[in-house]
């Protein structure tokens, strides 16, 4: 059973399809599972910004029923006296019964989750990985294409920093008959320990930095923002800022079934003149994370079987004839 989600290597698939099938389930009808999380408290400790991880994940607390408490800023806790990151684990671990933990420095959750007495959740630790964006990814893909196998999928942008495309292709690549291709520039191409993994397990992946060549034969173009914060040269990102901007002009080459995803926030990757287009799916995947946290959580609060019991009734209601 899933105790903590600090990598994406954590869940298995079997924990996976059972949480994507809850996301499913509560994307259907989300007020049937109002009271799932009754008494149920939510911790989240942000260190760093954020609009959606947090927000849904509140969102996804208190429309199970539950309640929230947290911070949003480091300078506004203990940290900011000199606590150490150990002992506000230690202590909010007793004020709440899951957290939910972003951090500049990667691996923080996991120390947290080395001491703490309730499941940890990663909502994303420096440039290493964000496993609960590619939940929400994977409950998008699911809904478009119905299923998660036999796919090209194009990661494009800052593949080096991006934390959720590290995520994404770990997860993606456990899939049957997935192929990936890789649109960055040689500095902001995939960490290499990655790509020899996938190498090693024999994932189908290219390599190139030509966005227009590649769009045509993708069935998912995953775009993503160049990482300014994560640049100690700052003119080094200045270069690369706006080397990748999908337009109008540039979509018309893509597939009429392709889909565009990006986790957002969106700089200037992705022209305002896409978001009316069939294809632009990524303000509904923004949508879907709320379910997929509603759904991580109640599988690592033990809420389940609740949850199965919640969408068993349905059926039962939907088959029984009039
Ligand atoms: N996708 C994502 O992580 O967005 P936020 O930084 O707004 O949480």
């Amino acid at each position: 059973m899933l105790h903590h989600l600090l990598n994406i290597s954590d869940i298995t698939k079997t924990d996976l399809e059972h949480i994507l099938t809850v996301a499913g389930n509560i994307a259907n009808q989300p007020s049937r599972f109002c009271e799932v999380g009754k008494g149920k408290i939510l911790a989240t400790l942000f260190f760093e910004p954020s609009t959606r991880t947090r927000l849904s994940f509140e969102s996804a607390m208190l429309r199970l029923g539950g309640g929230v408490i947290g911070f949003s800023d480091m300078s506004a806790s203990s940290s900011a006296k000199g606590e150490t990151i150990e002992d506000t684990s230690r202590v909010v671990s007793s004020y709440c019964d899951v957290m939910a933990v972003r951090h500049p420095t990667a691996f923080t959750p996991h120390k947290m989750a080395s001491v703490a007495t309730v499941p940890v959740i990663n909502a994303g630790d420096g440039a290493n990985e964000h496993p609960t964006q590619t939940l929400t990814d994977l409950v998008t893909i699911r809904q478009r294409f119905g299923r998660l196998d036999n796919l090209t999928i194009g990661l494009c942008g800052d593949l080096k920093y991006g934390r959720t495309v590290h995520s994404l292709i770990k997860m993606m690549s456990r899939f049957k008959s997935n192929r990936f291709v890789l649109i960055a520039p040689d500095k902001l191409q995939m960490p290499r320990e990655i790509t020899r993994a996938l190498d090693r397990d024999g994932v189908n992946c290219r390599v190139t930095g030509d966005l227009e060549g590649a769009i045509g034969k993708l069935d998912v173009l995953y775009m993503t923002r160049i990482q300014r914060e994560r640049f100690e040269d700052k003119s080094e990102y200045e270069k690369l800022s706006g080397v990748y901007i999908l337009d109008k002009e540039k979509l018309a080459a893509a597939r009429r079934d392709m889909i565009v995803l990006h986790p957002l926030p969106r700089v200037d990757e992705i022209s305002t003149d896409v978001d009316g287009d069939e294809r632009a799916w990524y303000f509904r995947q923004a949508q879907f994370g709320v379910y997929a946290r509603m759904a991580l959580m109640i599988e690592l609060l033990g809420l389940s079987a609740a949850a199965d019991e919640i969408a068993e009734e349905r059926r039962v209601v939907v088959a029984r004839p009039a």
